[in-house]
């Protein structure tokens, strides 16, 4: 059983996917589901519990004594680890710079695609992430693929980081936002790579607004 539309929304990191599809989703009255917070959630764990991000087996095992949840809502999704929230601590630097190596684990792919199709199967939903259109949604309604210049995405970040207080050098966040790239597009396991079906999107010279008007013209095409 599903609702009437699915969009789906991948590419690499700061190219604008989750801001794009909260807005998106709030428009169309949808849930929207940031599976991004979900890899991180699986690193924090493995953080707080001193557990070597290569150690698959650990981390499953740390999974499965713990309770991460997820309440999608429309503006915003909220993470919770042991009834604690984690919204903002997996938002971290340490977080951010080792999920990619967690995310890689056949199992933990596994146990999280499982919980987005949950949500997905009871709500008319955006979700992004990064094999959304490739593994979780292959029939989503829409597909959009969502890509910037490297240059623009780090400076994005930079600009991000300054509303926050965060001061890393925006070299280095070339540097970072490359690497877990090179990760997310060679990993073994349901790759970040472009699904067949859909539409590539180059934000670099794009505003927020133009975007997001972009997908709701594209969402209402698919709707007739
Ligand atoms: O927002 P940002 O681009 O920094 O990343 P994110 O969407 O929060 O995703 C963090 C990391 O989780 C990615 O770099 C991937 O390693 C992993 N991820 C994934 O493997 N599959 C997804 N569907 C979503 C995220
Ligand atoms: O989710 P993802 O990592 O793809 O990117 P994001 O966190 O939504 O966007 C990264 C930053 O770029 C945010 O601060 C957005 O406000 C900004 N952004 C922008 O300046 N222009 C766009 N067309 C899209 C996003």
């Amino acid at each position: 059983e599903r609702f009437e539309m699915q969009i789906a929304i991948d590419g690499p990191a700061s190219a604008g996917k989750s801001t794009i599809a909260k807005l998106v989703a709030k428009q169309l009255g949808f849930i929207y589901c940031d599976t991004g917070a979900m890899y991180r959630a699986v690193t924090l764990l493995a953080i707080q519990r001193d557990i070597d991000f290569g150690d698959e087996a650990k981390i499953m095992t740390a999974l499965q004594n713990a309770e991460i949840t997820f309440k999608p809502g429309e503006t915003d999704q909220l993470v919770f680890l042991n009834g604690e929230d984690i919204s903002l601590a997996i938002r971290q630097p340490d977080v951010t710079n080792n999920v990619s190596q967690v995310s890689a684990h056949p199992r933990v792919r596994e146990a999280m695609v499982a919980k987005q199709r949950a949500i997905a199967s009871q709500n008319n939903i955006v979700m992004d992430g990064r094999d959304i259109g490739t593994t979780v949604l292959p029939n989503a309604e829409l597909k959009i693929f969502m890509v910037a210049s490297v240059e623009e995405r780090a400076r994005r970040r930079f600009a991000e980081n300054q509303r926050k207080g965060i001061e890393t050098p925006l070299a280095t966040l070339v540097q970072e936002i490359e690497a877990r790239d090179q990760k997310d597009t060679t990993r073994e396991v349901s790759p970040l790579r472009q699904a067949d079906d859909a539409i590539r999107i180059d934000t670099t010279a794009l505003s927020i607004d133009q975007v997001v008007a972009k997908i709701l013209d594209l969402a209402a095409d698919r709707a007739n």
